[in-house]
């Protein structure tokens, strides 16, 4: 039987180190070339904005430079940043940045020039058109937003964060370039790639995965399950950062076509009232989402353990997809991420609150495999407080 499947992909993607000059390339194309380099304070304190600056400069091409975005910036922050952008005559967005830098940028480059807010693009984004070019740099390894058609801001009223889709968002280029992750802090490498890692294995196992987002995912699980706690021990192991940096994109390409569920859908409200980081609420919930939708994913699971990991062939589909749970509780536990939802501030009395507002979260929810109760979501929650 023949079946229906898509990929949706950046026009064009390099990956290796020292890659300005694809950068000069892009932008030699391009009618004019004046530049928004859109980037956040602890990219700059980094030093990976100044080379940048510096070809430039050296290339005399005008840009502007904007760093004032926070961390998983409520759509609020965004609307404010782009009144201050919209007095700046740019063509091309340059981002450099983790997934909030390049989230915001999404939502700038389909703004800038429109009379539209992202409140508005919050109600309903299906219209929107991409208004200027984008590159997209990514320095975490990572949210894979680099990839995808989501942008993820906060909704503070609400307490929680939400994801803004449209087509429009894949860039014109991607530089997937190891300098910019060779000094990325160990903790910011963990929750970024089991957030990675977390985009490949929920669309692996989603609803609606296809041949084309399962062989996405499937490289993308590969790399970062082999790479993870390498990369995070040996911060000089270059090459296992490379790895994750590639897997992560793989993730976003699959959430392109399948989708995440059951882990980000009750993260966000994680993330939106306690403001615990993307990739830690992930790891929090990971072990416990999985086992939760087990009875309806255990022959995903056991058909991911045979790509990662065939020389536990001879075990049965429950064995092998209880090793895959087992490996996601091991390199959770190996980079340290701190799990402890105490001390997050999150209580039992929170309770209510996390379940109703996870429930809230359809679009995710819809990609399940599992049909979700109230029960099963108030399980969840509870087993990891
Ligand atoms: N659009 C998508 O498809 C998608 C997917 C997953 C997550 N997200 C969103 O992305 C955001 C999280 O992004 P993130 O995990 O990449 O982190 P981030 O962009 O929030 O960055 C976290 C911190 O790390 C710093 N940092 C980043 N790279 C660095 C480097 N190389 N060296 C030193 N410091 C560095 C940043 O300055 C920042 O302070 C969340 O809002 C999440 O919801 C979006
Ligand atoms: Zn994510």
């Amino acid at each position: 039987m023949s079946v229906q499947a898509f990929l949706k992909l950046p026009q064009r993607v390099y990956l290796g180190e020292g890659l300005f000059n694809r950068l000069g390339d892009f932008l030699k194309t391009r009618k004019n070339t004046n530049v928004l380099l859109f980037t956040d304070a602890g990219l700059l304190k980094a030093g990976l904005v100044q080379p940048i600056e510096d070809y430039f400069k050296q290339n005399n091409i005008t840009y502007q430079i904007e760093s004032e975005i926070k961390p998983e910036p409520s759509y609020v922050q965004v609307d404010e940043l782009l009144k201050k952008v919209s007095n700046f005559d740019f063509d091309t967005i340059v981002a450099i940045g983790g997934g909030s830098v390049m989230d915001a940028a999404k939502l700038i480059s389909l703004l800038i020039h429109t009379n539209l807010s992202v409140k508005d693009l919050i109600d309903d984004a299906s219209q929107v058109k991409k208004q200027c070019a984008t590159v997209f740099i990514p320095t975490t390894a990572g949210t894979g937003s680099e990839a995808t058609i989501n942008a993820i801001v906060a909704i503070p009223e609400k307490q929680v964060k939400f994801g803004i889709v449209s087509d429009a968002m894949l860039p014109d280029l991607v530089l997937l370039d190891v300098d910019n992750v060779k000094n990325l802090p160990k903790p910011i490498l963990a929750a970024s790639a089991i957030d990675a890692l977390s985009h490949c294995i929920e669309c692996y196992t989603a609803k609606n995965a296809t041949v084309m987002s399962d062989g996405v995912a499937l490289l993308g699980a590969k790399l970062i399950f082999h790479n993870i706690v390498k990369a995070y021990k040996d911060p000089s192991d270059i090459k296992a950062r490379e790895a994750l940096q590639l897997g992560a994109f793989y993730g976003g390409v699959a959430i392109t076509a399948s989708g995440t569920n059951i882990v980000h859908a009750l993260s966000y409200p994680l993330g939106g009232k306690f403001h615990i980081a993307h990739g830690v609420s992930n790891a929090i919930l990971f072990k416990a989402g999985m086992e939760t939708n087990k009875p309806a994913i255990k022959d995903k699971l056991a058909s991911l353990c045979d790509t990662v990991w065939p020389e536990e062939g001879n075990k049965s589909v429950d064995e092998k997809a209880d090793f895959v749970i087992n490996k996601i509780a091991e390199v959770v536990k190996d980079t340290e991420i701190p799990t402890d939802l105490k001390k997050f501030g999150v209580s039992d009395s929170d309770l209510d609150f996390l379940v109703d507002s996870a429930l809230e979260q359809k679009r995710l929810l819809s990609h399940n495999m599992k049909d979700l109760t109230r029960e099963d979501v108030k399980n969840i929650y509870k087993s990891v407080m």
